[in-house]
């Protein structure tokens, strides 16, 4: 038997200010964002936004549906619409906050499997790891690779491509 240890490197700021200003703006983004989520089911509001190396914010928040499944995290709603609109584009950084009926959430926010999924791709497709911001009240979570929110990934290999 052999054993390995995952380690998951996270830098912890305890306020806004402590972050650049690119990174400031990022986060005023994601607020403005999450005001905008479409949430009547769950009143739990999300906003990511993106920023691109062309200096393009892309934002999106969580838009749900009667029929639940149906709808889609934040995350992915803003990551998507990145890619769709700018192929060829790597991300620079993101940032993702929440706010339920007591405001922004206390602690930073997690973001879901699936989200963390479509984030590692973002990351393998365009060969460039991007800083990841979890902002809460409390604190800022930041994650310089979506490898360390997802270790033991599923990355497709094993996948049969005709060719
Ligand atoms: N949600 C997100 O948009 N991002 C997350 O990281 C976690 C959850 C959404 C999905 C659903 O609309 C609501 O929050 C409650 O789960």
């Amino acid at each position: 038997m052999k054993q390995i240890n995952l380690t998951t490197s996270i830098e912890i700021f305890e306020s806004k200010e402590e972050l650049s200003r690119q990174e400031q703006e990022l986060v005023k983004h994601a607020e403005e964002a999450c005001r905008k989520a479409y949430a009547p089911y769950s009143e739990f509001n999300v906003g990511a936004a993106v920023l691109l190396e062309n200096g393009k914010i892309i934002t999106g928040s969580n838009q749900e549906n009667a029929a639940y499944p149906s709808g889609l995290c934040a995350e992915r709603t803003a990551i998507f619409y990145a890619n769709a609109q700018y192929p060829d584009t790597p991300v620079v950084s993101m940032a993702i906050i929440a706010i339920n009926k007591n405001g922004i959430l206390e602690n930073p926010v997690a973001p879901c499997g699936a989200c963390r999924q479509v984030l590692l791709e973002t990351e393998l497709r365009f060969k460039k790891a991007y800083d990841i911001l979890l902002v809460g009240q409390s604190s800022i979570q930041k994650i310089k690779s979506s490898k360390d929110l997802l270790p033991l990934s599923f990355i497709g290999e094993g996948l049969l491509k005709k060719n």
